[in-house]
């Protein structure tokens, strides 16, 4: 670790951001800048037999595009699956990379965009900043409102050999173009719109209670996506939790409720900006091992830690977690910071029981014997660990686990 405390700190975005209700059609002319013609589309089955395909490719394919149409997409991707991606992209040979989809989709096509550009094997860019340089243009349209890929620079998917989400780190995977909105994510079925949804609030709270970044314990030597927290991630973070706190609920109950679907995707678009600087942490952490070793989307493993994370890191950051009680729409104004910071893990947890996310790993069939092993592997993954406000020992993080189990 340098000796000197951080005084600098940067913020990254996608390339450009184009947010509103049937922004959609403005596509065909936003990828003009991007002087693209052969777009090699990753997108899955669900979204085609729900018409998706016709709202979205059509109109590029009019425009004189070249489609190749890969979707054979996965929620929560394995290497086999991204891998077949590859494969076809190889045939089609793009020369941009579109995810269609949720945030399993858009980092299916940054990883594709990455293996495509540089030639290397999935598993060499694991980790943070391995890829050597830029990569096909990626462009992310999202079906869903949560993960925030559609700005990040990360791409996941699970090492079916090691049993764990691996994640790839870079500046370069930004997409060039974001393209957000809402009335796609009006298709998102309820449970897929809260585990979603609850990956925003926790990307949020994550960056908003991240460590420092003056703080942040960067080796020397050392480059970093992460920069820990920030006034510009605060921002982001701020009104993501508001967002959450307002529409997340409302959205799961009726889909179709617009201004509840398009208050969502502002929460992941800005959950994304905050988390994809400041940081993720050690609900992130935590859940790589979880989500794989038992079938449970990101964001539901993600839903479920929270609160238990957030009752290990509250004496850090108590006067942030009084903050997000406000956020969320509380009446802190008699409580002490004590209670007000209480109150906002007790919010989170109501508005997880209110969506229907599970309170404990058993429900998942996770068996008391693996969280010895969760453990381990939570504690290795450093990128996250260091963001965290409170740095855990390894018999932490299983007391963390087994009071959610
Ligand atoms: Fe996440």
């Amino acid at each position: 670790m340098g000796n000197e405390l951080r005084s600098v700190f940067e913020f990254h975005s996608a390339g450009r951001i184009i947010f509103g209700r049937n922004a959609i059609k403005q596509l065909p002319q936003a990828l003009v800048p991007l002087n693209v013609k052969r777009v090699l589309v990753i997108t899955d089955p669900i979204l085609v037999r729900i018409g998706m395909l016709e709202t979205v490719l059509e109109p590029l394919t009019k425009a004189g595009y070249d489609l190749g149409l890969f979707d054979g997409g996965e929620p929560e991707p394995t290497q086999a699956m991204v891998e077949k991606a590859i494969d076809f992209g190889r045939q089609f040979v793009p020369d941009a990379v579109l995810g269609l989809g949720g945030g399993s989709n858009i980092d299916c096509a940054k990883l594709v965009a990455n293996v495509l550009s540089h030639h290397g094997g999935l598993h060499d860019y694991v980790g943070e900043n391995r890829i050597p340089g830029p990569v096909l243009p990626i462009v992310a349209v999202p079906t869903t409102s949560g993960t925030g890929s559609e700005v990040s620079a990360a791409a996941v998917f699970t090492d079916t050999t090691r049993h764990i989400k691996v994640s790839t780190l870079s500046q370069y995977l930004r997409p060039r173009l974001a393209l957000v909105d809402p009335v796609l994510s009006q298709t998102c079925p309820p449970k897929v719109t809260a585990d979603a949804g609850i990956d925003a609030l926790v990307h949020a709270i994550e960056a908003f209670t991240a460590i420092d970044n003056e703080h942040y314990p960067l080796p020397t030597g050392e480059t970093s996506v992460y920069q820990g927290k920030n006034p510009f991630a605060d921002l982001y973070a701020e009104k993501t939790i508001q967002l959450v706190g307002r529409y997340l609920k409302r959205a799961v109950q009726d889909g179709s409720d617009l201004e509840a679907r398009e208050g969502m995707s502002l929460a992941a678009t800005m959950g994304g900006l905050a988390f994809s600087n400041a940081g993720v942490a050690l609900v992130h952490a935590m859940e790589y091992p979880v989500g794989g070793a038992v079938h449970v989307s990101h964001g539901a493993g993600n839903g479920l830690l929270l609160p238990y994370v957030m009752q290990y890191n509250e004496m850090t950051r108590m006067t942030e977690f009084a903050r997000i009680a406000q956020l969320l729409g509380a009446d802190t104004s008699k409580l002490t910071l004590e209670g007000a910071s209480q109150k906002a893990i007790e919010m989170i947890i109501k508005l997880r029981k209110d969506i229907g996310i599970p309170n404990q790993l058993r429900e998942l069939g996770v068996k008391p014997e693996q969280l010895k092993g969760f453990a381990e592997k939570a504690i290795s993954i450093q990128r996250l660990m260091r963001v965290n406000p409170r740095y855990p020992s390894m018999e932490e993080i299983l007391h963390i686990y087994e009071q959610a189990f």
